[in-house]
């Protein structure tokens, strides 16, 4: 099973929309899925179809204790994809789950329940660090860093490299970098050149090969609540998340790959030590997380 969180402490950068397609893409190619909807705004639930009255009961119980895991698992239209809703509803509720996330471990927990039973676990994380996003790191192999082509955007990935160092200093070491994604991507501009060019200097070795474009369809898709590929499969969006889910599963196919997050070879892929090392040559940069 390999857990792979999709953060950035920035709105808007396309995390839920990555969470939702590279899910359906890696169980369109017959690995077992599970998707965790951990923002309290519940948008991946609404980009599978999910209305709160069909939500019962979702990761909030399982952080409050009232239910394990696998009873707030929910089947989706795709015979390899499940889902996990996150039914806050209240602000109450909502304070009450932040409180609850301060134990870092309750999702690292909750995982092993259903480890036997999925190849992928993608967790949709709100747009900010701390909390329940702390707990979804601590209980990740890697994490999927969207950006969209912008100057504060770049500095989002800033802060998520230094708060990654953190909590592989403090909880899980393991964890590393899967890859930065470039999404809404819009070639031959001004601001995705620059961009561009900013990555290529601090962040070469975390870049996906594949860049997400911005794609009408990908929105209008989340909202009939399907994912792109059960809307139009032909669609340019569609197709690129079906090229991140085979960049993802060719990696994890070499043998001695990722897991190996402590070896020399392709297993330090994107590690976050490697960042660390990029994070010191950069002078220019906050102390403060
Ligand atoms: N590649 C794309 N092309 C066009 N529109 C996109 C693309 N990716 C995402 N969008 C749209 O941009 C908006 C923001 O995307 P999304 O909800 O995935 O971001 P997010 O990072 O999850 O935001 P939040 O932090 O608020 O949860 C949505 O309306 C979504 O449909
Ligand atoms: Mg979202």
């Amino acid at each position: 099973m390999r857990v792979i969180s999709v953060a950035i402490p920035k709105g808007g950068e396309g995390k839920t929309t990555t969470s939702v397609n590279l899910a359906a893409s890696l169980a369109a190619a017959e690995k077992k899925t599970l998707l965790i909807d951990a923002d309290t705004l519940g948008a991946s639930g609404i980009s599978l179809g999910y209305t709160a009255d069909q939500v019962k009961s979702g990761l909030y119980d399982v952080f409050n204790y009232t239910h394990s895991l696998n009873r707030v698992i929910y089947k989706t239209e795709l015979t390899y994809l499940d889902f996990v809703p996150s039914n806050i509803s209240t602000v109450q509720m909502e304070e009450r789950l932040l409180r609850l996330s301060e134990n870092r471990t309750v999702m690292r927990i909750a995982l092993r329940d259903v480890e036997k039973q999925y190849d992928y676990i993608i967790i949709d994380c709100p747009p900010t660090l701390r909390g329940i996003t702390t707990n979804a790191l601590c209980a990740s192999n890697s994490v999927i860093i969207p950006m969209r082509a912008s100057h504060f955007s770049l500095d989002a990935v800033m802060r998520l490299m230094r708060y990654l160092k953190w909590i592989r200093e403090v909880a899980n070491p393991q964890i590393f970098v899967e890859g930065i994604l470039l999404t809404m991507f819009e070639p031959n501009t001004k601001i995705a050149e620059i961009t561009g060019r900013e990555l290529r200097a601090r962040y070469s070795k975390f870049l996906f090969k594949v860049v997400i474009p911005k794609n009408s369809t990908l929105a209008e898709a989340a909202f009939y609540g399907r994912p792109a590929l059960l809307y139009n499969i032909n669609s340019k969006g569609a197709q690129a998340y079906f090229e991140l889910a085979t960049e993802i599963i060719a990696r994890d196919s070499v043998p001695g790959n990722v897991r190996d997050a402590g070896g020399d070879g392709p297993g330090s892929y994107g590690r976050v030590a490697d960042s660390e090392r990029d994070e010191k040559k950069n002078p220019s940069e906050p102390d403060s997380l």
